[in-house]
């Protein structure tokens, strides 16, 4: 049948094919961003009683209203924000699912849309199925004096219209490890104090994984940003839980009735019985206090391998990335660097270039490399020895 396919750009995403490589190749796989470990077994017996316990039918469509009051608890504590649970939060199939659901309701035909680049891999593709724009905007990258990214907010301001219906922003920042900075914030302040028509979506997937004692400043923290902004997270991010898809966003009621009507059509409701164990495990658990310590052992014990390496690894602040310079091997196109790493060492990783626009510009190759540290930590020591081998 001849179709005219409405994403001709979209082929299999670089995680899917660098996770079939490394399994090819028997290579490790520090590529794809999930946990080579097991969840709490506390939450894996806690979500065993809710199906045992016979939650396992629909739940309501916006969520169970357990898991939306504790989700409306963990918000107020973290940054003192009162969400309502029956009208502006809505669990979500992973924070792919809020991403989705949020694009599809709020851009409409015509309306542009501004993206940092480097980009998670969904935003794009959601926004030219809504009929928007994309509007992407590089962050200045890394020079010689300036070691890690900077979100280029004077390019922002310039790249915003009357037009402009959203700004996506992810921070923690996947690829490059980026969190907000209170001047990132006031910056942000301005631009919509500039454009009142725009929505803030905020991909805070990795909100929980940020370290060296900072906090996750997260736009709902500013009076002038709450009421324009969509709050968004995922359990299986924070739970080590990445294949249950399950996480949540808050937004104001007028924004959250319209994301409800999407997310009706586009899953109704989500899994019941992860939902009763999630929030009956949040009651007893620590483990939201306890990840940025856990995760800043394993960025460590990656950065004092790397620093045996010829690679130069850069300043990660948050999530569970990091990335690395690669000019010690030379230049060229990152992606063909990460399919050598992979035939000749036996390690995978993810081009950055990949989290752009064109991967094969220049402009989006920088020489850097991103590498998943949510490994064992004999995981990670392995693929620190094979990495030992380049000169
Ligand atoms: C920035 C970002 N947003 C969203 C997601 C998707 O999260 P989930 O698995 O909860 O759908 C990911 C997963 O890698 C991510 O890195």
């Amino acid at each position: 049948m001849n179709l005219q396919s409405k994403l001709p750009n979209v082929g299999i995403t670089i995680f899917t094919e660098m996770s079939a490589l490394a399994k090819q190749q028997h290579a490790i796989n520090l590529g794809q961003g999930f946990p080579d470990y097991q969840p709490d077994a506390n939450l894996l017996q806690a979500v065993t009683d809710a199906m045992l316990a016979g939650h396992n039918q629909y739940a309501p469509m916006a969520g169970m209203p357990i898991l939306l009051e504790a989700i409306a608890n963990k918000v107020q504590a973290q940054h003192g924000r009162h969400y309502d649970p029956t009208t502006e939060i809505t669990v979500t199939a992973g924070a792919t699912e809020a991403l989705m659901a949020s694009i599809q309701a709020l851009v409409k035909q015509g309306d542009e849309v501004i993206l940092i680049d480097p980009a998670y891999d969904l935003y794009a593709p959601a926004v030219i199925l809504s009929g928007g724009r994309n509007v992407r905007v590089p962050m200045l990258p890394p020079t010689a004096d300036r070691l890690e990214f900077a979100v280029d907010w004077d390019a922002i301001h310039a790249a915003a219209t009357d037009r402009t219906r959203m700004i996506i922003l992810n921070f923690p920042h996947n690829p490059t490890g980026l969190i907000l900075k209170d001047s990132d914030l006031d910056e942000l302040e301005h631009l919509i104090d500039r454009h009142p028509q725009i929505v803030v979506l905020s991909d805070e997937a990795y909100e929980h994984i940020v370290f060296d004692e900072e906090e996750q400043r997260s736009a709902i923290r500013r009076e002038a940003l709450v009421e324009h902004s969509v709050l968004i997270s995922s359990f299986g991010k924070t739970f080590h839980a990445t294949g249950w898809k399950i996480g949540y966003c808050c937004a104001p009621e007028s924004i959250m009735q319209e994301i409800r009507r999407v997310h009706q059509f586009l899953v109704f409701s989500v899994n019941t019985p992860m939902q009763v164990g999630i929030a009956n495990y949040l009651q007893h658990s620590n483990v939201i206090s306890t990840l940025s310590a856990f995760y800043q052992k394993k960025r460590d014990r990656l950065l004092k391998g790397l620093a045996t390496t010829c690679l130069k690894p850069m300043h990660s602040a948050g999530t569970f990335f990091l990335l690395v310079d690669t000019s010690a091997l030379g230049t060229g196109p990152e992606k063909d660097l990460a399919v050598r790493l992979t035939l000749d060492v036996g390690v995978t990783t993810i081009p950055v270039s990949a989290f752009y626009d064109d991967a094969n510009a220049a402009a989006s190759n920088h020489n850097l490399l991103r590498l998943c540290f949510a490994k064992q930590d004999s995981t990670l020591d392995r693929a620190v020895e094979k990495l030992q081998t380049l000169k």
